[in-house]
């Protein structure tokens, strides 16, 4: 596949975005008081490497294969981990990581809508598309994970 010089641009530049997101959550992942959460910032750190890795592909002119169907949101479930006698220092730790990822995600999301206006091929639109949908079931999980533990 044969990018222009712009398009290659704003690839570089969401990936650079992506390995920010990567090592959010892995810091985020370090410093969460609940291991719940911990788990849930691990996975989504795994999805921000997979993200930057499709980027690079794109970059070197591979179409990587992307999953166009599952919702990893739809099939989380979070228990409630801080009840009313939990250490509510912790508790507004963890909400303040939940906020401020789910203002990263806001962020990144816009930016993929903004950015797939820019591509020629419907192939990548729609890898950009899906990576937007990865980006907005992130916001979906931390979501509820803040629900469940009367956070939201
Ligand atoms: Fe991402
Ligand atoms: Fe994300």
């Amino acid at each position: 596949m044969i990018l222009t010089e712009k398009e290659n641009s704003i690839l570089k530049d969401l990936q650079t975005q992506e390995k920010v997101c990567m090592d959010h959550y892995n810091l985020c992942a370090n410093t969460a008081k609940d291991g719940c959460l911990k788990d849930l910032f691990t996975q989504i750190a795994k999805d921000e490497q997979e993200h930057y890795q499709s980027l690079g592909k794109l970059i070197n002119g591979e179409m990587p294969s992307f999953n166009t169907s599952t919702s990893k949101a739809d099939s989380y479930h979070p228990k409630a981990a801080y009840n009313a006698s939990a250490n509510q220092a912790d508790k507004q730790h963890d909400a303040l990581l939940c906020s401020d990822s789910i203002g990263n995600e806001k962020m990144v999301s816009s930016d993929y809508n903004t950015s797939l206006f820019q591509f020629g091929s419907g192939e990548v639109r729609k890898l950009l598309n899906r990576i937007q949908t990865e980006e907005q079931e992130h916001a979906e999980m931390i979501y509820k994970y803040k629900q469940a533990n009367g956070m939201a």
